[in-house]
Formats: structure tokens, C-alpha cells, sequence
């Protein structure tokens, strides 16, 4: 059986990006594999949340995670900080993990450009900690977004690289995966760019009917295709990405027919989109409240998570301590 490993930062409410690329695969994979997702409240500390709310935004993707559907009593379920044990294999796989290597890599690039004034070493050192998080585990897949490819390639490497320095058949290399397909960007609103929660253009599983159409009444798209054959300018290219990602085929068919007779109404297949993605979101979003205000559930959930997730990184961390040559007396 396969092991599948992943996480969602707490940065509050989770968006479509993050249930496209992420939270829908975990649900659909937990079934069929033994199955570990997780809320990353470390990885969330780079941008330095106010310790005030960092629980809260825990506690919200903890309950989004089981309002669309996680099921603790076949995946488990945790959050990152209940299993110090990573910290300390993060640190061990740190001395196999050139610094300049960590410099070129994109997410750092992107995050150094924007935020200048808080270039952190935990920014830094932010896909070891993923690989960490996922080699505890002996993951063999790992559900996520496009945007999160170039850490699975370096999880690879690092695993690669401990076996072949300590000359062991430790670590198998874990694959970036999505149900079936490729993985996915979602795109945001704003005509261009992803989905993200900073960007500001997100649509979010907490929204109201109200809110998600009036957000998408509002996209971005152009003047309309004048001729035949058109290439599609990005935001109206977007709006088709978002369509096949929740609308029926023969919904996306008929769209796209209209762009190419130059027949559109980009008003018509707003609407369209936004009931369609009401359908997704409202089943979701009626559920949130009511898990969020279950103390005593969230509380068994994670205590039990914490404790088959502890079991198994320790597991992995015995075995490493002792591989690196780190022994008791
Ligand atoms: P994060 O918290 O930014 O995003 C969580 C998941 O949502 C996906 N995602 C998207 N997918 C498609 N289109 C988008 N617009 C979009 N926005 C977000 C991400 O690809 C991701 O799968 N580093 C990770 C969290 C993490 C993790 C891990 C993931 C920590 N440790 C171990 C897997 C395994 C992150 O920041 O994701």
C-alpha cells in the first residue's frame, strides 16, 4: 500500500488553489493508502503571524480540512508542530543540503524579491523542513499543487544524497502527484498569476453564495475574440481553467464553442462559473462552523493524529540517528 504524505500552511482559510491542488486529492487518496496530512504551523512562522491568531488559523484549516471531508478514522491527521521529531530530522538532513542549492531555488527567489526586509534562515531552509515532513513518513506520493514541483524534485535529491553518502537503500524518492492528471495551478481572478491567499484574488472555501459571485461576476477577461481561431488573452483563459476544474463537460463544450464563433458573453459563462463553483464551496462552507465549535472533536482528532504521526517519524528518526552514527552510550 502506498504511503501518501502532505500539508497545508496555516495561513487561515484555504482557498481553491489549495483545495484543487491539494485538499482533493488527500480526500480522494484516503481511502487507498496510508495516508498522513497535516497543517504546517512551522512553515507559516517564516512570515512571523501574530502569536495571537496562529492557533485560530490552525484551528480553521483543521476544520476546513474535515468540513470537505477528511476522515480521521482512515487518514491521519495532525498538525506539524505536535511532532517536534521533524525539527530534528530537518536539522540532520540540513547537512546534506548545500546552501547555494537552497538559494536558486524559486519559492526563496520569489519570497527574498517580495520581502525584502525579512529574508529569514527558516525561509531558507523551508524545503528541507519539507522534505522532512515528507521523508518521516516514507512517503511514496505527495498531493500537490504545480507551484510545489521544484520541492518535491529537491526532497528527491535529498534522498538520493543520504543514500548514496551513507551508502544505504534508506529513503525511496517520493512523487509530486494529482488524481489522475497533472498537477495543477489555479488560477487566480486577477487575469493573471495563481490562486493564493496573499495575491488577494482568492475565492475561499469559507465564502459566502453572495461573496463568490459577486467575486467572479467581477474577473478580469477582455473585450471579447474578434476573429475566429484567436488565441485566448490569459485571463479569459483562466476563466476556462477554473471551468474545467468544476463545471460538467459538456458546460465547458458549450463556452468554449461560443468563444470560437466569436459568440461569447463573457457575462453568461461568469454565471455559469459561479454557480458552479457555489456547488462546491456551499456543502463545504455550511459544515465549517460546526466542526470549528466541536472543541472536544478537534481535540480527539489531533491528539490521535499527533500520536500515530509521532509513532512513525520517530520510527524513521531512530533509524537515521543511527545510519548518521549518532549512538547511545
Ligand atoms: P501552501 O500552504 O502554500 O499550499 C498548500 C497546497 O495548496 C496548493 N496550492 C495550489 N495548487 C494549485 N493552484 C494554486 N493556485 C495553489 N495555491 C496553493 C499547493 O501546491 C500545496 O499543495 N510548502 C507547502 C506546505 C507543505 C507541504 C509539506 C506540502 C509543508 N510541508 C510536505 C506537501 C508535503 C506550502 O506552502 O503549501
Amino acid at each position: 500500500m502506498d504511503t501518501v504524505v502532505s500539508g497545508i500552511r496555516s495561513t487561515g482559510q484555504l482557498h481553491l488553489g489549495n483545495y484543487f491542488g491539494a485538499l482533493r486529492n488527500f480526500i480522494k487518496m484516503q481511502h487507498d493508502a496510508r495516508c498522513f496530512f497535516f497543517i504546517a504551523d512551522y512553515h507559516s512562522l517564516t512570515t512571523h503571524p501574530d502569536p495571537r491568531i496562529l492557533h485560530d488559523n490552525v484551528r480553521n484549516v483543521l476544520a476546513e480540512y474535515l468540513a470537505a471531508g477528511l476522515d480521521p478514522s482512515v487518514a491521519t491527521i495532525y498538525v506539524q508542530s505536535d511532532v517536534p521529531q521533524v525539527a530534528e530530522l530537518s536539522m540532520l538532513l540540513s547537512m546534506h543540503a548545500p546552501v547555494g542549492e537552497l538559494e536558486r531555488t524559486a519559492s526563496f527567489k520569489d519570497k527574498i524579491r517580495k520581502h525584502a526586509d525579512n529574508v529569514n534562515a527558516g525561509l531558507l531552509t523551508y524545503p528541507v523542513l519539507m522534505a522532512a515532513d515528507i521523508l518521516q513518513h516514507k512517503a511514496d506520493k505527495v498531493p500537490v499543487g504545480k507551484d510545489q514541483e521544484q520541492h518535491l524534485e529537491m526532497t528527491r535529491v535529498y534522498a538520493r544524497r543520504f543514500n548514496s553518502f551513507y551508502g544505504v537503500e534508506y529513503f525511496s524518492e517520493p512523487a509530486a502527484y494529482n488524481f489522475g492528471t497533472e498537477l495543477v495551478k489555479v488560477p487566480g481572478l486577477d487575469g493573471s498569476g495563481k490562486m493564493g491567499k496573499s495575491e488577494g484574488n482568492g475565492l475561499y472555501l469559507s465564502d459566502s453564495d453572495a461573496d463568490i459571485r459577486k467575486k467572479v461576476m467581477r474577473a478580469v477577461s477582455d473585450s471579447g475574440p474578434t476573429a475566429p481561431g484567436e488565441p485566448m488573452s490569459e485571463p479569459v483563459a483562466n476563466l476556462f481553467t477554473l471551468l474545467k476544474l468544476v463545471s460538467a463537460p459538456s458546460t465547458v463544450e458549450h463556452f468554449a464553442a461560443s468563444y470560437n464563433a466569436c459568440e461569447i458573453r463573457y457575462g453568461d459563462l461568469k454565471k455559469q462559473l459561479a454557480e458552479d463553483i457555489v456547488a462546491v464551496v456551499a456543502p463545504i462552507r455550511e459544515r465549517i462552523e460546526a466542526v470549528k465549535a466541536d472543541e472536544a472533536f478537534l481535540r480527539r482528532v489531533t491528539a490521535d493524529g499527533a500520536e500515530k504521526a509521532r509513532e512513525s517519524s520517530a520510527k524513521t528518526l531512530a533509524q537515521v540517528r543511527e545510519i548518521m552514527g549518532i549512538r547511545r552510550f
